[in-house]
């Protein structure tokens, strides 16, 4: 009885250490299933920053603006291969000459690009008072949360701007939102002695110094739910007296009250006049280069800026559909170089940084 109940013990141990054994073996197997590295996608070897499939980039445009705004377009599939979903808001003139342009570069790109086309259009009560705002138009984002309600989230630019790197470097910064943020922009200065909106504003403002709307990310879930386009009127009624820049202004007396909705973005992704007329005012461009050129005050076409102008005339002269890596950056540079000496033009290498890194990605030299 005495040895059997040994037996019976040593048995009953065994098979305890057995299960315990077999118990960690499993469940360090878990562990170790749990800190493994995913598989990665196809993606996530490429030598793209981000997984990021698809872009959606967003313009308003009426009258005279329709070269310029092609010109956004064309700068934007220069400097990457994702696929990016265009929606245009254009008048009634515009909305068939898009039409035909793009569905010619979708073709041509392969599909890189779609798009859709939007009428303008503002509530009627006050439609007068919203067209006459600023430049016709343009309050037209305002109203943009309501007007596609099916779309996440986008990315705004003014007509007068220029990719010079890759859309989804920008479109990465909505990871970096936290729960209270909604939009993100670039301050419109952060110089007291320059800034617009200290000085001269009569209406509240973001922070200090202002936003400027010209480059916006925009998480319309998120507007939606904050119940945007519910703000936008009253305060226009309010306050159309006293802001100049219109939509401009409508945003930053929203954000006056809501600062925590607001992520604030480098001056290279927006980066105008402003930064270098004066001398370098935008330390991140100088050192890691501009992102996004934006020639507010007709910066591209016045004669007045020969360095955005340089820019401007290399993409505008790029077509699609040819190879640019053949013409597209000397051009730059050698517009750039020819160009009429100015503050902004001592700042080459900031111009051309960003387009030189992203070109030497996209068609790296081959091997030898
Ligand atoms: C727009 O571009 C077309 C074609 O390149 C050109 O013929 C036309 O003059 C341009 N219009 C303006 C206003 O610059
Ligand atoms: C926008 O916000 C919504 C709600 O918080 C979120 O589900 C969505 O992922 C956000 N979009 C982007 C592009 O970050
Ligand atoms: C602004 O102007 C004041 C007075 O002229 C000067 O002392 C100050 O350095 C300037 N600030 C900047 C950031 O340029
Ligand atoms: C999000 O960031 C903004 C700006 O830094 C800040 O004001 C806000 O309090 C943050 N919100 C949350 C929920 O942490």
């Amino acid at each position: 009885m005495k040895r059997f109940s040994l037996k019976f013990m040593i048995f009953m141990l065994l098979s305890t250490f057995t299960v315990l054994y077999l118990y960690s073996k499993v469940s360090s197997s878990n562990k170790y299933a749990v800190n493994e590295r995913p598989v990665p996608s196809k993606a996530s070897i490429s030598n793209e920053p981000t997984q990021i499939e698809k872009v959606v980039l967003s313009f308003v445009v009426c009258d005279s603006r329709f070269n310029e705004s092609l010109n956004v377009v064309k700068s934007v599939l220069l400097f990457t291969r994702v696929h990016v979903h265009f929606v245009i808001f254009a008048d009634d003139n515009l909305r068939p000459k898009f039409d035909e342009t793009l569905t010619k570069w979708k073709q041509i790109t392969n599909n890189q690009l779609d798009f859709e086309l939007h009428r303008v259009s503002f509530p009627q009560e006050h439609e007068q008072d919203w067209m006459n705002l600023f430049s016709k138009c343009a309050a037209q984002r305002l109203f943009i949360p309501e007007l596609i309600p099916d779309t996440d989230a986008m990315i705004y630019v003014d007509t007068d701007t220029l990719f010079l790197g890759p859309v989804e470097e920008l479109w990465q910064y909505f990871t970096q939102f936290n729960s209270s943020q909604m939009s993100a922009m670039s301050l419109e200065d952060d110089n007291p002695n320059v800034s617009w909106y200290p000085r001269f504003a009569k209406h509240p403002f973001y922070g200090k110094f202002g936003l400027n709307s010209g480059v916006m990310l925009m998480n319309l879930t998120r507007m939606r739910t904050f119940g945007w386009v519910e703000y936008v009127t009253p305060i226009m009624l309010k306050w159309k007296l006293y802001i100049p820049w219109g939509d401009q202004d409508i945003i930053n007396i929203i954000f006056h009250y809501h600062e925590r909705a607001v992520h604030v973005l480098s001056c290279r992704y927006n980066y105008r006049t402003d930064q270098c007329m004066y001398g370098d005012a935008c330390a991140d461009a100088t050192d890691r280069g501009i992102f996004l050129l934006h020639g507010s005050r007709r910066a591209f076409h016045n004669n007045k800026q020969p360095a955005f102008q340089a820019i401007y005339r290399a993409i505008d002269e790029y077509e699609i559909g040819t190879d640019p890596s053949k013409y597209v950056l000397t051009n730059m540079d050698r517009y750039f170089t020819e160009a009429s000496p100015s503050n902004c033009g001592n700042l080459k290498e900031a111009f051309l940084k960003v387009p030189t890194k992203t070109f030497s990605h996209l068609y790296p030299p081959p091997d030898r």
